[in-house]
């Protein structure tokens, strides 16, 4: 018996829906249908599982019976094999050269260039907040969260393609997004967008190549991430990496590494500019536990609520809104057949809302992660950085640098929404908002 899901269209399914509205498609099905819903997308079928114990089956317990989804082909064609978009021995090799450099003890660390870019921002913000003039707070965030993760992980900056690389990113994310879910059919037409986003990916390339061709030549001692890929050798064969594998890692750690981050951050700033209430609690954390000085790595377990803020703007906006995995054999998801070859939909955009799993979950209320609320609910309801072998391997990196982010900014601004602006949540493969977060840095009165 296959679960109930909608009916959608002969051959197509629900895929003209889904490229429509895909979070909202997901969460209709998990309110109407409940745990488990089936889905025909073009030539696919799957279920969408929001129970939490289907969850933790498909992607830690029996996380074996499962790979990467088709979808992921998509990314892998336009960005290469690497540690997002692989699979088996080859991942396993690829992500035992990484751990290291993504221990929390080794981000600690890193924790400093985080703190110092922040300050940056800061200062310029100030500027902004003299002229009283609105930014887009979408690109200010990208912008400071691709100087950490350049700064961290590659111990360098992109010398001469550092201005251009954002808008070449948002090129190449809104072409693979929109065309996540076609099936593939024009995707090889020529066309103006397809041009850009060709000029994009070399440009990329090019970046990415300068980084790698910098440290080669100096080659220095610092133990962040490009100097274990360049240092790392097969256990067989005591050969390293190829420069093609080396340029699609570095490529893979850019991508995962600075836009999901950024826009946990621009969503945070969107929310607390709209509930004063919780944005007084953290002003008041930061006042208190900082007085006036700027935060680092060692003020962190002070900072609870701002950390709970974080958590809360990735409960409503998870950057990373959902994923798939396609079974390797059959299996069974809350009593029904899952048969070889089908997909499950991990969707954390329709988890983090479920009425049976949260309460007021359309509520901004960053006091539902506190230790005591949390206690009773499953890990497996709140997953921004997925979950089992495949879990996100920058997650700590990503909740210092932004714990650290918020602090230094909202310790001293508070950015407003630009009155009347729109503001929309567009799942592409990440969840960006459609027309930017254009706002206003007021200077906070101390
Ligand atoms: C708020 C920020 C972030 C979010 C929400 C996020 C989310 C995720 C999610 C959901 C996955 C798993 C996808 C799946 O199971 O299909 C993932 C994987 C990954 N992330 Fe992140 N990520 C963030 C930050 C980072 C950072 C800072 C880095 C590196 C600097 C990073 C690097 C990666 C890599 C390499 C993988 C693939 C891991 C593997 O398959 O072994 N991410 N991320």
């Amino acid at each position: 018996m296959r679960p109930p899901g909608p009916r959608g269209l002969p051959i197509l399914g629900s895929l003209l829906d889904i490229r429509r509205d895909p979070a909202g498609v997901f969460l209709r099905a998990a309110l109407k249908y409940g745990d488990v819903a089936y889905f025909k997308v073009g030539p696919r079928q799957g279920y969408l599982i929001t129970n939490p114990s289907d969850v933790r089956h498909v992607l830690q317990d029996n996380a074996r019976n499962y790979q990467k989804s088709p979808l992921y082909q998509k990314l892998r064609m336009h960005l290469g094999n690497g540690l997002l978009t692989s699979e088996g021995e080859f991942w396993l090799r690829q992500r035992r050269i990484a751990q290291p450099a993504f221990h929390r003890q080794h981000v600690a660390g890193l924790a400093h260039v985080m703190a110092i870019a922040a300050r940056e921002s800061a200062a310029e913000w100030q500027a902004l907040a003299e002229h009283g003039r609105a930014v887009d707070v979408d690109e200010e965030m990208m912008r400071l969260t691709r100087t950490v993760v350049v700064r961290a992980l590659l111990g360098s900056d992109l010398g001469p393609y550092t201005e251009r690389i954002d808008a070449a990113w948002t090129t190449i994310n809104e072409y693979i997004g929109e065309n996540f879910w076609s099936i593939g059919l024009t995707a090889w037409l020529p066309s103006a967008r397809r041009r850009r986003f060709e000029a994009a990916r070399q440009l990329l390339r090019e970046a990415v190549d300068y980084v790698i061709r910098e440290r080669r030549r100096n080659p220095g001692d610092t133990p962040d991430l490009l100097s274990m890929l360049l240092a790392a050798r097969d256990d067989d064969t005591g050969e390293g990496m190829t420069d093609e594998q080396l340029r699609v890692e570095v490529t893979t750690f850019l991508l995962a590494g600075q836009e999901t981050t950024s826009l946990a951050l621009t969503w945070t700033w969107y929310l607390l500019s709209q509930h004063p209430q919780a944005r007084q609690r953290l002003e008041d954390e930061l006042d208190n536990v900082l007085g006036g000085r700027p935060p680092e790595y060692a003020d962190l377990a002070s900072l609870p609520y701002t950390r709970m803020v974080v958590d809360e703007a990735m409960r409503l906006y998870p950057p990373a809104w959902g994923f798939s995995r396609q079974a390797l054999g059959d299996d069974q998801l809350s009593g029904y057949h899952l048969p070889r070859g089908w997909m499950a939909f991990v969707v954390p955009y329709v988890l983090h809302r479920l009425p049976s799993l949260w309460e007021d979950p359309e509520t901004f209320d960053p006091d539902r992660f506190s230790p005591a609320r949390s206690a009773d609910r499953s890990k497996f309801a709140y997953v921004p950085f997925g979950a089992g072998p495949r879990q996100c391997i920058g997650n700590q990196f990503a909740l210092i640098e932004a714990q650290l982010i918020v602090a230094t900014l909202a310790q001293r601004f508070r950015p407003r929404l630009v009155p009347g602006h729109r503001v929309e949540a567009w799942p592409l493969i990440t969840l960006r908002p459609r027309f930017g977060m254009p706002m206003f840095i007021e200077p906070r009165l101390a």
